[in-house]
């Protein structure tokens, strides 16, 4: 990643603004400078995290830099924690699980006293995690949730289905399904199956859609419906694309008209955007994507990619952070959700954040006006 670009990161990320969703804000700022910012951020973070914080340092394990949302992540995570008075050892680890488990293996011996982990694969960190159980370290699992291990003390993430019934919705609405004549062809991408969300976002959007494939007002000219056939290994954009290419190639190089691609975020839109780009021409389709990436909300702006969702990365911080400091008080911990999320050994208390969504219509106000983005970021 490029210095400037992380250089943005860390300045907008931390500015806190306008927080939509999830019951904790911070005070607004406009000041973009990292360290002012922290300051600013100081008394939301001290209110959620009273006496207990006294130095006690917090793990903070992020999947990969390569996507712009765990940057921002990580940034307002740190900042918001190191504000309350905690140490943090903060970490990336390239999507690789070996890596984040040794990550973890070192925050558990390092001292850490509670573990905030994004994982890379819920699946993985399951033996990693038993120590840290052993030793009384609770765990936060951070956006996804981290399965079949009893070592998951509490969940925060936004309400991923919720997210795929929103981009299912603004598909039916567009397309005024209920309503118009069709048939419409439709194409389906989705995200890693190793993360637990990705079946959240496809099945809410399938729950919307589904009913119009089978009446037959919504074809699907690949076939490929099933979560399996729709998934994109590490959300990359470069596998969506050359997916996207071989569907483009067999199914609609004669010309034929596709209405809409439904990805269930944008780093996958972004790979549809480029195989589009190379490889079709006709009307451009209607493209659903979440967590309003720079790179995506430009692509809203020239009309390449037609919404996405947008998930307030400073407001499951600031959650997370009085998370932590419920936990290490011994309080009452903030919950809304005490039944969707089974990791397999149990329902997990479950903090849900709403998510909002955003298109070229209200990406000013939701992205700008909230000081998430400078106008210069969307350039
Ligand atoms: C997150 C999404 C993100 C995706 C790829 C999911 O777990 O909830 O916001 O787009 O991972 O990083």
């Amino acid at each position: 990643m490029s210095k400037k670009f992380l250089g943005i990161l860390l300045a907008t990320a931390m500015v806190a603004g306008t927080l939509v969703g999830c019951g904790s804000t911070a005070p607004a700022t406009t000041d973009a400078a990292p360290a002012a910012a922290a300051e600013e951020a100081a008394p939301a973070a001290e209110e959620a995290a009273p006496a207990a914080a006294n130095g006690q340092k917090v793990g903070v394990a992020m999947p990969t830099k390569d996507l712009q949302r765990w940057n921002q992540d990580g940034a307002n995570m740190e900042a918001e924690l190191k504000a309350a008075g905690y140490e943090v050892d903060l970490q990336y680890a390239s999507n690789d699980v070996q890596q984040q488990v040794s990550q973890i293996e070192n925050m558990i011996n390092g001292g850490c006293s509670v573990l905030v982990i994004a994982s890379i694969d819920g699946d993985s960190l399951g033996t990693v995690l038993a120590s840290a159980k052993e030793k009384n370290i609770p765990v936060i699992a951070y956006d996804r949730l981290i399965m079949n291990t009893d070592a998951v003390s509490y969940y925060a993430t936004f309400d991923n289905y919720m997210v795929g019934t929103k981009q299912g919705e603004y598909i039916r609405d567009q397309l005024d399904l209920d309503n118009a004549a069709g048939p419409f062809n439709i194409e389906l991408v989705t995200g890693d199956p190793g993360d637990n969300n990705a079946k959240f976002f496809f099945n809410g959007a399938m729950d919307v859609l589904n009913p119009y494939i089978e009446s037959g007002k919504l074809v699907v000219k690949s076939g490929q419906t099933k979560f399996d056939e729709c998934a994109t290994a590490e959300w990359s954009s470069a596998n969506a694309q050359s997916r996207a290419e071989n569907i483009l190639s067999s199914y609609y190089a004669d010309g034929t008209n596709l209405d809409a691609w439904m990805c269930s975020n944008d780093s996958t839109a972004q790979g549809i955007v480029a195989a589009l780009d190379a490889n079709y021409s006709g009307t451009w389709p209607i493209i659903t994507g979440q967590d309003c990436d720079i790179v995506s909300v430009k692509n809203m702006i020239a009309g390449k990619q037609s919404m996405s969702i947008f998930k307030d990365t400073r407001t499951l911080a600031s959650q997370v952070v009085k998370m932590v400091g419920q936990i290490l008080a011994g309080e009452t911990v903030e919950v809304n959700d005490t039944t969707t999320y089974d990791n397999g050994t149990g329902v997990i208390p479950s903090y849900l954040c709403e998510p909002v969504f955003a298109d070229i219509n209200n990406y000013k106000e939701l992205l700008l006006d909230s000081g998430y983005y400078t106008e210069d970021q969307l350039q």
